[in-house]
């Protein structure tokens, strides 16, 4: 008699798991896949490894009495939430279940994403987060904003705690932007997910701008125009994989320090063709990536916000198989030149990595900030502070190697020693000044302007007085000047050196860096 009701009681449990992974049924899935996407399981599947997917909260159903919808329950609530690994590493999860009330956030919804973050942060593990939802439930009226309210307030609790990752692979409009807005990197897929406070219609409505949800809000505007999103991928498994090699960079917690990965490739691999990789002209350009990828482990660089302000470089790397954040100017776009895009990207950028002990290594070749009235009008001043003000608050190991120009304030900016640079290191090709010859000459011998050869010879003089990093190491601004052939070697050394560094701000409740 008991063999019967256990065996009964298993079968019911069977049935009931069977209903919640059907989500919304058969139809709804069928048409998640007809537009190219996933359903949530199948996308917490490609995420975690084979087998390691803990569900949490999977019979949870909405409390909803107005309009008929107590007559219509789903097991889950149109989201998907639990824990697994990634490459072995604890990650919590959700995903949101579009097969369900389109996946719309309910009370209950809201209630299974904060259950999984405050896990999350009692541990100390990341929380990615699966986007794809038609925003409040529509039925739920305030309960649902206050489902988003509660989440909203845990991502910012969790920020510099726990990484947290959103990928965007549906809709996310209204107020539901907010969270992924506050977690520290978006992924979006192109075609198939975007993310807007408004969307067409209502732009049309109130500004009579005609626009396709895709222009308003898709993955290309985001990665490219906005930089509210970091990555865009053609589908879901391309973002989904993506997002497992990103997580491999991370450290699962602002104190656990930074994951180790075993690497063949030795600390001190000479690299002879970055000694010829600066132009012999002063102002051709040459991609800056070469010299990351010929620095860090295997060449493998996970470059974040590719297409957004391209004229500064962000990403992670390792170095004897730790991680490392890179920040590069880049001499292709804009000749390398701050502006305020590229100060927002990289000041969000190194923040991240201080909040996560994460290294700094800084590639720097800048002939200044960006001139412009638009520049000046949109308040380059106070977003290029916000660049400073995140390396000067930087308390985590600041390498810091100038290859060509480092000019004016954009000099000062770029973790130079002044702003507690651990090591600063130059190439001999540097060129640290307040601005270049010509630009100086024009200046300082403005009498001579109207003479070709003696201003030929004012520039000379000043290219050899300051086109080099001798003046600077001379006052030990540069620690050293090095062969660009063993920049892997030093950054490496450098950073066995400054594993216990120890440096703390004065006590404060926190800064006010210039929003
Ligand atoms: C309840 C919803 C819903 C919602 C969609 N559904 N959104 N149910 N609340 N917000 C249901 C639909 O009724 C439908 O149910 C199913 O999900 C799939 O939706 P479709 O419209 O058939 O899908 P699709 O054509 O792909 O269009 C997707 C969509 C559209 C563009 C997201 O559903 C839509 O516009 N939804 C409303 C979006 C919205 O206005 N949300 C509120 C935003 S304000 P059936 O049973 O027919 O399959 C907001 C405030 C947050 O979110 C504030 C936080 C501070």
């Amino acid at each position: 008699m008991k063999i019967t009701t256990a065996t009964s009681n298993i079968a019911e449990l069977e049935k009931r798991r069977e209903a919640a992974r059907m989500g919304g049924g058969q139809k709804r899935i069928d048409a998640q896949h007809s537009k190219g996407r996933l359903t949530a399981r199948e996308r917490l599947d490609v995420l975690l490894d084979e087998g390691s997917f803990e569900e949490l909260d999977m019979y949870v159903e909405h409390n909803c009495t107005d309009f008929g919808m107590e007559a219509t329950k789903i097991p889950g609530d149109g989201v998907v939430t639990g824990s697994g690994t990634i490459n072995g590493r604890l990650v919590f999860v959700f995903s949101q279940d579009f097969t369900v009330f389109g996946g719309s956030l309910s009370e209950r919804h809201a209630q299974k994403i904060c259950k999984v973050m405050d896990n999350a942060m009692k541990v100390g593990a990341p929380v990615i987060g699966i986007n794809d939802s038609g925003g409040a439930r529509i039925q739920e009226g305030v309960a649902s904003l206050g489902g988003y309210a509660e989440v909203f307030q845990r991502n910012v609790l969790a920020s510099g705690v726990v990484p947290q990752l959103s990928l965007i692979m549906g809709p996310c409009a209204g107020g539901a932007v907010y969270s992924p807005a506050m977690t520290d990197f978006i992924f979006m897929v192109k075609d198939s997910s975007y993310m807007f406070v408004t969307g067409p219609d209502v732009v049309k409505t109130v500004t009579n701008e005609v626009v396709t949800q895709e222009e308003l809000g898709g993955a290309v505007t985001h990665t490219s125009k906005s930089g509210v999103a970091d990555n865009a991928f053609e589908n879901d498994i391309e973002a989904l994989l993506a997002a497992r090699d990103f997580f491999d960079y991370l450290p699962e917690n602002n104190r656990m320090g930074v994951p180790e990965r075993p690497t063949s490739d030795p600390y001190d691999r000479l690299e002879p063709s970055l000694d010829t990789v600066i132009p012999a002209s002063a102002t051709m350009p040459y991609d800056m990536h070469e010299v990351i990828r010929k620095t860090v482990d295997e060449g493998d660089f996970f470059e974040v916000q590719p297409t957004h302000a391209g004229n500064i470089i962000v990403g992670f790397g390792r170095i004897e198989g730790r991680t490392v954040g890179v920040v590069a100017n880049q001499p292709t776009v804009l000749a390398g030149c701050l502006d305020i895009n590229a100060s927002k990207k990289a000041g969000r950028f190194v923040r991240f990595c201080d909040a996560f002990e994460i290294p700094i290594i800084t590639f720097v070749d800048v002939p200044g900030f960006l001139p412009g009235v638009s520049q000046e009008h949109n308040g380059i001043i106070k977003h290029g502070a916000k660049l400073l003000f995140a390396y000067a608050e930087a308390t985590v190991p600041k390498i810091t190697v100038i290859t060509r120009k480092a000019y004016g304030g954009a000099y000062d900016v770029m973790a130079s020693k002044h702003l507690r640079g651990d090591l600063n290191y130059a190439w001999p090709t540097a060129e640290i000044a307040v601005m270049g010859a010509k630009g100086a000459v024009e200046i300082i011998f403005r009498s001579d302007i109207g003479d070709p050869e003696k201003i030929a010879e004012r520039t000379k003089e000043y290219e050899d007085r300051f086109a080099n990093p001798f003046v600077a190491a001379s006052k030990g601004f540069i620690d050293e000047v090095i062969y660009p052939h063993s920049t892997r070697k030093r950054i490496a050394l450098g950073l066995r050196k400054l594993r216990n560094k120890q440096l703390e701000n004065p006590w404060k409740k926190h800064d006010n860096i210039p929003l």
